[in-house]
C-alpha cells in the first residue's frame, strides 16, 4: 500500500440511461446498482483503484465535460481483436489483427457523433482499446488499470464517448506490445463544415513489420529488457540526422503501406490534375518515416487532427503516433508514394496512378525525399484553434531518461508500469494552462504522446498536436488546457520504451 489511502472504484455502466449511476463506492463495498452492460465475462468486470482526492475516469466531473460536447447520433461499431493468418501481399503471417484485416476497418464519424464501439476479444490475452488523439471522455480512454480494467480474453467492452474534434485519428490496444503487431485502424472524424476543397481522399497507414516472421513483439521486448541489449543485436542500423542518433531499437524486416509489402504495393487511383486529400498515419512499433511523394510537392493541412496554415513542403517526418493531412495536386503518370524508415533500412511503399505508363520499382528513391523536410517551427496553427496567450499556472518538468544499456526508460528517473500508474499521478487542476517542459537527456529519439488533450508545441502559437518528437539531447515545451478531467497517460509512443517504463499519468484533482 501506498501512503495515499484509496478506494474502490467500480465502472458505471456508459449507456444512456445509465450515466446517473455513481461510479465511486466504499471500500469491500460492492455497489449493486453498478455493472458494465458488455462486461460478459467477470474478468473484464474488476474494479479499479484510484487515489483519494482524484477525479475519478466516470466521475461527476468527466460526465459534465462529455454532456457539454452535445452528444449527437449514436453510430455502433463493433471490433473484433482476433489471432490468425494475415496476407501482407505475397506474405502471409500469423499475427493479431481487427476483423482479420490489416489495417482494421476503419471508423468514420461525423463531429458531435457518439462513437459506441464493442471491442470483442479473440485473443489470448488482455487487451484494451485506445482512441489516439481524441479527446474523450476519459472511462472510454481504453488505458488499462487506470481507466478500465484489462478486457479478458473471450470478454467484450463497448466504448462510448463523444467525437467532438473533426479529424485523422487512429486507433489501437494499450496492452503490452500489441502495437507491434497488426491491431491498428484510423478513426476519422469528419468536419460537417468542411472548408477544405478536394477531389479525392486516400488514407495512408504507415508501419513496421516483425510480427509471424521475426518473433513476436512480445519475444522481441523480452529480449530487448533480458540483454539489455540496445543497439546491438536487435538494432544498430544506423543513425539518423534529422532524429539525432538511431533511428529506433528494433531492426523490423518489412515495412508496410496500408497493410502491403512494397513488393505489392496498394495502388491510389485518380485523374490528373485532381486534388487529393492524404491522411498519413504513422502506425509503427518503432520506426519513423520520411515520407514524399515523387515529382510532387505537398502542402500540408492538418497535423494529429488539427488544422495548420497551410505551407508547402517536399517531404514529412512522421513519429509513431503522428498524422498529417497534406493536399497534393496531382500530375499525370506513375509515381512512387515512398516511406522510407528514418534512420533504418527499407521503406514502406504505394503507387499513385493517373495515366499510362509503367511503374516505379518498390527501390526507387524520389528526390522529393531529400528535398524540404517540414519542421514544427514551419506550422503555424489554424486561428479557430490556436491556444490564447496565457501564463501557465504549472510548469511541470519531465525528462526523458534511460537507455539501451539496461533498457529501461522512464520519466524524471522513474520507470512505471500500467499497473502502477494510479500509484503515482502528477497532480494536475481542471482549468488550469500547463506548460510541459519535456526534456531529453538521452541518446534516443522519444515521440511523447499525452492522452486526452491537444496541445500547442513550443508555445501558444505553436501547433496543436497530441504526438511531438523530441529528439536526441534536445528540449521541448508543449503547452495545455486542462480542460478534460480525468486520468490520462502521457508516454512515449515507441511501444518498446512504453513498455519498458516510459509511461506516467496526469490525474486531475477533485
Ligand atoms: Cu497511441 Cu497511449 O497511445
Ligand atoms: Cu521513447
Amino acid at each position: 500500500m501506498t501512503s495515499t489511502s484509496r478506494r474502490t472504484l467500480l465502472r458505471a455502466g456508459l449507456a444512456a440511461g445509465s450515466a446517473g449511476l455513481l461510479a465511486a463506492c466504499d471500500p469491500g463495498g460492492p455497489d449493486p446498482a453498478v455493472h458494465h452492460p458488455s462486461s460478459a465475462s467477470p474478468g473484464s468486470a474488476g474494479g479499479l483503484v484510484i487515489p483519494d482526492g482524484f477525479v475519478s475516469p466516470s466521475g461527476a466531473e468527466v460526465r459534465s465535460v462529455e454532456a457539454g460536447r452535445h452528444p449527437g447520433a449514436v453510430r455502433s461499431f463493433r471490433l473484433t481483436a482476433t489471432a490468425g493468418q494475415v496476407d501482407l501481399g505475397g506474405l502471409v503471417v500469423d499475427t493479431w489483427s481487427y476483423d482479420g484485416r490489416i489495417p482494421g476497418p476503419p471508423i468514420r464519424v461525423t463531429a458531435g457523433e457518439v462513437v459506441r464501439a464493442t471491442l470483442v476479444n479473440r485473443l489470448p490475452a488482455e487487451t484494451t482499446l485506445h482512441w489516439h488523439g481524441i479527446a474523450l471522455r476519459n472511462d472510454a480512454d481504453g488505458a488499462p488499470h487506470l481507466t478500465q480494467p484489462p478486457v479478458a480474453p473471450g470478454a467484450e467492452f463497448t466504448y462510448e464517448f463523444t467525437a467532438a474534434s473533426p479529424g485523422t485519428y487512429w486507433l489501437h490496444p494499450h496492452a503490452g506490445a500489441q502495437l507491434d503487431r497488426g491491431l491498428y485502424a484510423v478513426l476519422l472524424v469528419d468536419d460537417p463544415q468542411e472548408t477544405l476543397a478536394y477531389d479525392d481522399e486516400w488514407t495512408v497507414v504507415l508501419d513496421d513489420w516483425l510480427d509471424g516472421v521475426a518473433g513476436t513483439p512480445d519475444s522481441v521486448l523480452a529480449k530487448l529488457q533480458d540483454a539489455g541489449a540496445g543497439h546491438g543485436e536487435q538494432g544498430g542500423e544506423g543513425s539518423s540526422e534529422v532524429l539525432g542518433g538511431p533511428g529506433g531499437d528494433v531492426a523490423h524486416p518489412h515495412y508496410l503501406l496500408n497493410g502491403r509489402l512494397p513488393a505489392s504495393p496498394e495502388t491510389f487511383r485518380a485523374r490528373p490534375g485532381s486534388r487529393v486529400r492524404l491522411r498519413l498515419v504513422n502506425a509503427s512499433g518503432d520506426t519513423a518515416f520520411r515520407v514524399a511523394l515523387g515529382g510532387h510537392r505537398m502542402t500540408v493541412t492538418h497535423t494529429d487532427g488539427f488544422p495548420v496554415q497551410p505551407v508547402e513542403t517536399d517531404a514529412l517526418l512522421l513519429g509513431m503516433g503522428e498524422r498529417y493531412d497534406v493536399v497534393v495536386t496531382l500530375d499525370d503518370g506513375v509515381f512512387p508514394l515512398v516511406a522510407l524508415a528514418e534512420g533504418k533500412k527499407g521503406a514502406a511503399f504505394g503507387l499513385v496512378r493517373t495515366g499510362a505508363g509503367s511503374a516505379p520499382p518498390p527501390k526507387v528513391r524520389p528526390a522529393t525525399l531529400k528535398g524540404h523536410l517540414v519542421g514544427y517551427d514551419e506550422l503555424a496553427p489554424a486561428e479557430a484553434v490556436r491556444l490564447d496567450d496565457r501564463k501557465p499556472d504549472q510548469v511541470i518538468r519531465m525528462e526523458l531518461t534511460g537507455g539501451t544499456t539496461s533498457y529501461s526508460w522512464g520519466f524524471n528517473g522513474r520507470p512505471l508500469t500500467h499497473d502502477k500508474l494510479a500509484e503515482h499521478l502528477v497532480p494536475i487542476h481542471a482549468g488550469e494552462r500547463i506548460q510541459l517542459d519535456l526534456v531529453n537527456s538521452a541518446h534516443m529519439w522519444h515521440p511523447v504522446h499525452l492522452h486526452g488533450h491537444t496541445f500547442a508545441v513550443g508555445s501558444s502559437s505553436g501547433p496543436r498536436k497530441d504526438t511531438v518528437n523530441v529528439l536526441v539531447e534536445d528540449s521541448l515545451s508543449v503547452l495545455f488546457e486542462a480542460d478534460n478531467p480525468g486520468l490520462w497517460v502521457l508516454h512515449c509512443h515507441n511501444i518498446y520504451h512504453a513498455e519498458s517504463g516510459m509511461t506516467a499519468a496526469f490525474g486531475y484533482r477533485r
